[in-house]
């Protein structure tokens, strides 16, 4: 198997416990080398102790920080809100209505059409050092379109996830979708599917509504994750915690007991600042949940209504100036904690044996993502060990 030297890494994050003494939560190391073999991480350690590789790259004294892990989007759609985004921005509040325009817009698109979009949008991701990404369906809403929705999805991640349940199509009421959702369209879904995810919120599905279809989702084999709190206060969020899920997503509007709960479950609330951003909603209180020690991750929610972002350094520097998380808590809950958020732990450090996902910046540290908004740093990632972005230096 061929190795890969990068060496000259001025800083180099690593998300590895193992160097938390002197690098604290990311695991700096400085003037570092990595050994990649394969598509994995053989060797991580000071430049100087470098063993010798069939290749040999230099980072010239930049940072290499762990592959962005997002956790959370929506990429399978057709057609364009932006007419719905410029009426928000002169004043319209968001609500979730907007999903029925892309619904019917996605159910007109070809498979080959639907398949050439998600494509252009992973390649976006990757160009700015998306190296894992989990993709929901939720727009196809008909057992038909969803499970070819999650048959795109599958064909770029392993990460995909049920959302039949994002709000109720216009033809139909609460009650028979519901049936629909926990019977024909999850056996049709769940052979594309590893995660079932329900939109739980004022206008979508409630608190009831949520758990059956969790449960049913379970039954069958997948794993739960919800949309909660997003637009209203509510029980979402302490569903998610009594029901033991990895991740709860969005926690935008939390009560005490919300976050007692989060903090108690362990179970992560993935923040999406991307869409308050979009749609000039309240930020949500990421530094209250550190504090209370609630596991915190970042992801991008990329999707044509709510937030129409593929940047997780946009999540980054919004989290770090929006929400005062520092940019090393920033920068960890993009990579280590939203690899957490999807149960895996082969992705989002830097460590030997783990996945060699890495990024390199155009800065000398990882602090520019947040420090440099809007700028694209990005100059160089390999994906499994493979250079999918080249270092045009
Ligand atoms: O995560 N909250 C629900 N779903 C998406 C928005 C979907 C849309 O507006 O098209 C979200 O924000
Ligand atoms: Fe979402």
């Amino acid at each position: 198997m061929t190795t890969t030297l990068i060496t000259g890494i001025g800083e180099l994050a690593t998300n590895d416990p193992a160097h938390a003494e002197q690098g604290g939560l990311l695991g700096l190391l400085t003037d570092a080398a990595v050994v990649v073999e394969g598509s994995r991480i053989a060797w991580v350690g000071p430049a100087a102790d470098a063993p010798a590789a069939d290749v040999q790259v230099d980072a010239g004294g930049r940072a290499v920080v762990p592959g962005f892990v997002d956790s959370h989007s929506h990429l399978v759609f057709a057609g364009d809100r932006s007419a719905e985004f410029e009426a928000r921005m002169t004043g319209q509040p968001y609500t979730a209505g907007g999903i029925r325009t892309t619904v019917a817009r996605t159910r007109a698109a070809t498979d080959e059409q639907l398949t050439s979009h998600v494509a252009r949008l992973v390649a976006e991701m990757r160009a700015q050092g998306t190296t894992s990404v989990e993709i929901k369906s939720g727009y196809g809403l008909s057992v038909h379109d969803e499970a070819r929705s999650l048959a795109v999805a599958a064909q770029f991640t392993d990460e995909t996830t049920f959302l039949g349940a994002h709000v109720v199509p216009a033809d139909t009421t609460p009650e028979d979708y519901v049936v629909l959702v926990t019977g024909p369209m999850l056996a049709a879904a769940a052979p594309h599917a590893r995660w079932i995810d329900v939109f739980c919120e004022d206008g979508a599905f409630d608190v009831d509504q949520a758990r059956a279809i969790l449960q049913a989702g379970t039954d069958s084999g997948l794993r739960g994750r919800l949309h909660a709190n997003q637009l209203t206060y509510g029980g979402g969020v302490r569903l998610a915690c009594e029901l033991g899920l990895v991740a709860v997503d969005h926690c935008t509007y939390l009560s005490d007991a919300d976050v007692d709960a989060l903090a108690s479950s362990g179970t992560i609330a993935t923040l999406l600042p991307g869409v308050e951003f979009s749609t000039r909603q309240p930020y949500p209180d990421a530094r209250g949940l550190l504090d209370a020690g609630v596991r915190v991750a970042l992801a991008s929610d990329c999707n044509p209504g709510s937030c129409f972002t593929s940047s997780m350094a946009l999540c980054i520097a919004l989290a770090v100036r929006e929400m005062r998380m520092s940019p090393a808590e920033a920068l960890h809950a993009a990579t280590a904690m939203g690899a957490a958020a999807l149960d895996r732990d082969d992705v989002g450090v830097l460590a030997p044996g783990k996945a060699a996902d890495l990024v390199l910046l155009d800065a000398p540290s990882y602090v520019h993502l947040a420090y440099r908004p809007g700028v694209p740093l990005v100059a160089g990632v390999w994906q499994a060990g493979r250079p999918v972005v080249h270092d045009s230096r």
